[in-house]
């Protein structure tokens, strides 16, 4: 397992996400209340980019279908068809930067 800085802290403010490249995997990392959760950018529906969806509290909402899912564990909430939840990944924050264990 590897450490892989996805950025500072100060780049992804509460209530924020965005989508880092790691590894070639797109990587969505989140700052809900000042804690930081990673999960795949990619929907388990049609692999929309769930970072351009909607994030609010813990729920990510997909742009393109409005799936719905847990940003802290990456578990599909709702969606009229059953699809995959998201895999979700460790994060660590050191002197600013926050990592993505993979
Ligand atoms: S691509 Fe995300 S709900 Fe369809």
């Amino acid at each position: 397992m590897g450490k892989i800085i996805a950025g500072k802290t100060s780049d992804i403010l509460p209530g924020k996400m965005i989508k880092v490249s790691i590894d070639g995997r797109d990587i969505l990392v989140a700052n809900i209340d000042g804690k930081y959760y990673a999960t795949d950018d990619s929907c388990t529906h049609s692999g929309s980019s769930l970072s351009e969806g909607k994030l609010n509290d813990r729920t990510i909402t997909c742009g393109w279908h409005a799936a719905e899912f847990d940003c802290k564990t990456g578990k599909l909430m709702k969606f009229p068809a059953k699809i995959r939840d998201l895999t979700s990944y460790n994060i660590v924050v050191e002197s600013g930067n926050v990592f993505v264990e993979i």
